[in-house]
C-alpha cells in the first residue's frame, strides 16, 4: 500500500451546511492543503438530528447503488456514538426500502470482550441497529469472543479473506486489500479512528488486514482493528463526529495544520480511490477554518 503525499495542493472543498431537509446551502473554502484530487466532502449540520437524517439517506443510497451493482452491500461499523446516529435508518422509509437481506455487516474495530459486555461494539450495534431491521444473521460477522486478541484478529481476517474470495466483499484493483462498500468510523478527541491510536506501531501495519492491540490508551485495552490499508481501500469511508470536545482535533485533521507533526490517525484516513465524507455537527465543526460556525 502506497501512501502518496500530495504535499501542498490547493483544492476547493465544498462544505455543505444543511439547515433542514430541503434547504442545503454550501460554501467553498480554498487552500486546504493535502486534499486528494478527487477531494473529500465535509458536511456540517445544525444538530445531531439533522446529521442523523442525512446519514441515513447517505447509507441507504450507497446500499441501493451497491446492491444494484454487486448484488450485496458490505459495510463495516465501529462503536461510539455512531450507532445511535444511525438510528434513523431503522425508521420509515428506510426500514422498508433498504434491502437489508443483502447487507453483510463487519466491524472496523472491536473490543476483545464477551458479546454481551457493555464495551462490545457488537452489542452496541445489536441493540441499536441489528435487532431493529431484518438482517440475515449469517451475514453478521462479529469476532470470536472466546479467544485471545491475537487469535480473534487472525480469525477475523480469515473470514474476510473467504468473503473476498467469493466477492461478497469486493477487492481493490491496486492492492490485494478488501474493498468494503462502506466503512463507518467515529473519531476520538485524540484523533483515533477504529482502534488506531496516535503514535501506535499498528499505524505502520501494511501487511495485515486485521490486527490487534493489547495496550489501548482507552479501556478496554484489548482490541482488534482494521489496518489503514484496508480502511483506505474502501469504496466509501464516512467519519462521523459530534461534540465540541472534538472540535480542535477536527480542525487539526481537516484544515491540515501543522503538517510536519506526526500524523493523527484520522488524518491518515485518505481512501486511495474511494470517497471520503465527514459528517460533523456544528459543535465539532466550530474550530474549522472558514466555517460559518468558527468562533
Ligand atoms: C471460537 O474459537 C474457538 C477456538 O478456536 C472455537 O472452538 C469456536 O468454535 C469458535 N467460535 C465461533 C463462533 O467460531
Amino acid at each position: 500500500m502506497l501512501y502518496i503525499s500530495f504535499g501542498l495542493i490547493f483544492a476547493p472543498v465544498v462544505f455543505h451546511y444543511a439547515v433542514g431537509l430541503n434547504s442545503v446551502c454550501s460554501f467553498r473554502i480554498m487552500a486546504l492543503p493535502g486534499v486528494k484530487k478527487d477531494g473529500r466532502e465535509v458536511k456540517i449540520y445544525e444538530n445531531a438530528d439533522e446529521l442523523s437524517t442525512d446519514l441515513a439517506d447517505y447509507v441507504a443510497e450507497l446500499s441501493e447503488a451497491s446492491v444494484k451493482e454487486r448484488g450485496v452491500f458490505a459495510v463495516a461499523l465501529s462503536g461510539g456514538s455512531l450507532i445511535s446516529l444511525m438510528s434513523k435508518l431503522c425508521e420509515a422509509p428506510y426500514s422498508k426500502t433498504v434491502d437489508w437481506a443483502k447487507w453483510y455487516i463487519f466491524w472496523a474495530d472491536e473490543r476483545v470482550v464477551a458479546k454481551n459486555h457493555a464495551d462490545s461494539n457488537y452489542k452496541l450495534a445489536k441493540d441499536g441497529l441489528l435487532s431493529k431491521v431484518p438482517f440475515v444473521p449469517s451475514h453478521v460477522h462479529s469476532i470470536n469472543d472466546t479467544v485471545s486478541a491475537e487469535k480473534a484478529a487472525e480469525d477475523y481476517e480469515f473470514v474476510i479473506r473467504q468473503l473476498v474470495r467469493t466477492r461478497v466483499i469486493s477487492v481493490s484493483d491496486i492492492s490485494d486489500c478488501p474493498k468494503f462498500d462502506l466503512i463507518l468510523l467515529g473519531m476520538g478527541p485524540d484523533g483515533h479512528v477504529a482502534s488506531l491510536f496516535p503514535n501506535h506501531p499498528v499505524l505502520e501495519e501494511k501487511e495485515e488486514w486485521v490486527t490487534f492491540i493489547t495496550d489501548s490508551p482507552k479501556p478496554p485495552p484489548e482490541r482488534i482493528t482494521f489496518t489503514l490499508p484496508v480502511i483506505n481501500s474502501a469504496s466509501n469511508v464516512a467519519v462521523i463526529v459530534t461534540g465540541s470536545s472534538k472540535a480542535e482535533t477536527v480542525h487539526l485533521v481537516i484544515d491540515d495544520v501543522e503538517p510536519d507533526k506526526p500524523s493523527l490517525p484520522a488524518k491518515m484516513v485518505q481512501p486511495t480511490k474511494g470517497n471520503l465524507v465527514w459528517f460533523l455537527d456544528k459543535e465539532a465543526a466550530s474550530k474549522l477554518d472558514g466555517s460559518k460556525f468558527s468562533q
